[in-house]
Formats: structure tokens, sequence, C-alpha cells
């Protein structure tokens, strides 16, 4: 068989940085090309080789794709939400001509497999605020998940029009360790952690009670990589597919916090990230995952909790 040459386009941020490391070990660290606009994350230094990528240069993308001998993308380079929202032109710019010119190339240049995230961000106000289905109204609100939806309908459109085949997952808000979350609405779950262990009180951008869909990492990276390893008769779903682990508020998250450090305190002082995360559902229907492929969690809050609480001691 053919050895696979994976590039992966935003591999300095949260996701790429450990989604780099997990595909290193499974493909072999010279068999997947780390890029970023920006210098490499310090955590990929000798774990393989790097290159400087702008993928909104359809053209060098194209080069680096052909000199690569590149096989399968994993395209993560985007702006997410609460930074989308300060910048709307630049975030649907980079969101939407980033899928397009990697979609255009894999379908030129015969590519494997793609990889695309989608969001919970892309269901709207009017979607169910509870056990949000696969298929229902959406109505996004945010540039990030106008952009996210419009993606998820271009990515369909080359599976079924050229056989591009490229799969996709709305992760929740995803929490880390490794590297710095890029300026979403749900990386106060982040913060929250580094905050308990300096001692220090937390102030939250959103109300004690606002409940969201949440992922530990590790779950998330095995989520993509049971995707992508998935025969493709089983992938049903060609825009995007639902996909949860927990569901939480400020307050929950804070209280699982006290079980290990009884003296955290936190208080709320809302900012324009509230209207953003009141417009997404607080959780996420996703047996189509389970059925088609065979997701299922591991992580709940408090084993999270434990985790991050650990690991960042360390
Ligand atoms: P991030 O902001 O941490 O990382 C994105 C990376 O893309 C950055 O390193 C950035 O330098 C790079 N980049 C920006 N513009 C680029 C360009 N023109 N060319 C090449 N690289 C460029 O984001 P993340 O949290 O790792 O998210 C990755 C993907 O997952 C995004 O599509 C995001 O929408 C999606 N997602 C993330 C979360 C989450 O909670 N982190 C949740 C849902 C979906
Ligand atoms: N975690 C992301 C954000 O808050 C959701 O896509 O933007």
């Amino acid at each position: 068989m053919p050895k696979e040459r994976i590039l992966v386009i935003g591999a300095s941020g949260q996701i790429g940085v450990e989604l780099t490391l997990a595909l290193r070990k499974i493909y072999g660290d010279q068999q997947v090309v780390a890029s970023d606009l920006r210098e490499m994350n310090p955590l990929l230094e000798g774990t393989g080789p790097y290159v400087a990528l702008d993928v909104m240069n359809k053209e060098m993308l194209h080069g680096q794709i052909i000199r690569q001998n590149i096989t399968q993308v994993y395209h993560l380079a985007a702006i997410l939400s609460a930074t989308g929202e300060k910048n709307p032109s630049l975030a649907w710019n980079l969101n939407m001509q980033g899928i397009l010119n990697v979609l255009e190339i894999a379908k030129e240049e015969k590519l494997k497999k793609i990889y695309w995230p989608s969001s919970i961000a892309m269901f709207g106000p009017t979607s169910p605020k509870k056990n949000c289905p696969q298929q229902t109204i959406i109505e996004p609100t945010t540039v990030y998940g106008i952009s996210k939806y419009a993606g998820e309908f271009w990515c369909q459109y080359y599976h079924q029009k050229f056989g591009v085949d490229v799969r996709s997952l709305r992760y929740p808000g995803l929490i880390s360790y490794k590297s710095a979350p890029g300026g979403g609405t749900t990386d106060y779950a982040i913060d929250i952690y580094h905050k308990a262990l300096q001692h220090k009180p937390f102030t939250c951008f959103l109300e004690k009670d606002t409940f969201l869909p949440m992922m530990y990492m590790p779950d998330a990276i095995r989520a993509t990589l049971e995707l992508m390893e998935a025969p493709a008769a089983d992938i049903r779903i060609r825009t995007s597919y639902n996909i949860a682990a927990m569901s939480f508020s400020p307050a929950t998250i804070a209280a699982s916090i006290q079980k290990y450090m009884p003296d955290f305190t936190i208080d709320y002082r809302p900012d324009f990230r509230q209207a953003i995360a009141n417009s997404w559902p607080q959780s996420i229907d996703d047996s189509c995952a389970r059925v088609d492929w065979g997701w299922k969690e591991q992580y709940d809050l408090d084993m999270m909790t434990r985790d991050m609480l650990e690991k960042l001691k360390a």
C-alpha cells in the first residue's frame, strides 16, 4: 500500500498541535507535514517537517501539495467565533476561501481524503436548545457560524459532484492543556483551570447558567482519527457530523474544580460573548455519529477536571 503523506494546515493552533502529534504517531513523523501562517508551535519542534503556508494563497498551497506528494489534508485554519465578531470580513474571507482552495485542489489532484472541522456554532437561536439533532432549523447569527454552515454545504457539494472524500465533525467547545485556544466563546473553560491552579479568583465572561456542549481534547482527537479511518461507505453525512461528550455551564465547571480545590472562587461579568453563547444549543444529539462509525466519548466533566488539573500542574 502506498504511504500516506499528510498536510495539516493550521498546525500551530489549539487542535493543530495535538492532531499533528497524533497523526505522526500513526503515519510516521516524516509523513505528516505541519503548516501554518505563524511560526511553528514549540511543541512541534523536532517532531517532523514544517512549512510556512498561507491557505489563502492557492498557488502556494497547490505547489506544496504537489512538492510534498500530499495524499490527505487536514485543514484547520480558521477565525473562531469571538474573534470573528470583531473582524467579520477577515473571518468570512479566511473561513470560506480556505476551504474552497483546499476542496478545489483536492478535486484537481485527486487527493484521497480531506478533513475540515465545522462547529456547533453553525446552529442558531432558532435551533432546538436541548439535544439539538443532526438535521434541524439552522439560522446562525455569527459570521463564524454562517461560514461553517456554508462550508459544510461546499464539502457536501464537492463530495456529491466531484467524488472528493471530505469528512467533517461539528466540534463542541474543546478544552485542552497543551496549546492555547484561538479566540472562541468557549475559551473560558480553559482559562478557568489556569486561574484555579494560580490560586486566583476567576471572572467569567459568560453568565453562571450558560450551558454549552463541550469536549476534552483527547476525545476530539480520537473522534477525528476514527472518522477519518472509517470506511467511506459508513460516512453517510457529508455536511458534518454532530458530536458530543458533555454539557456544562460556568457554575458547573466551577463546582467540578471545587471538588479538587475547595478554595476556588468564581464571579461573573458577561461581555459580548454572552450573546454568541446564547445563540447556540446547550446540548447536542450525536446519534448519527454513534450509529455510522461508532463514536463514544470517554471523558465526563469530573474526569476532565482531574486530568486538566494534574496535567497543568505537571
Ligand atoms: P486556532 O485559532 O487555535 O488555530 C488556527 C490556526 O490557523 C492558527 O495557528 C493560525 O495561525 C492558523 N491560520 C490562520 N490563518 C491562516 C492562514 N491564512 N493560513 C494558514 N494557517 C492559518 O483554532 P483551533 O481551535 O485549533 O481550531 C481549528 C479548527 O477547528 C477551526 O476550523 C475551528 O473553527 C474548528 N473548531 C474549533 C473548536 C475549538 O473549541 N477549538 C470548536 C469547534 C470547531
Ligand atoms: N469553541 C468554538 C468557539 O467558541 C466553537 O466553534 O468559537
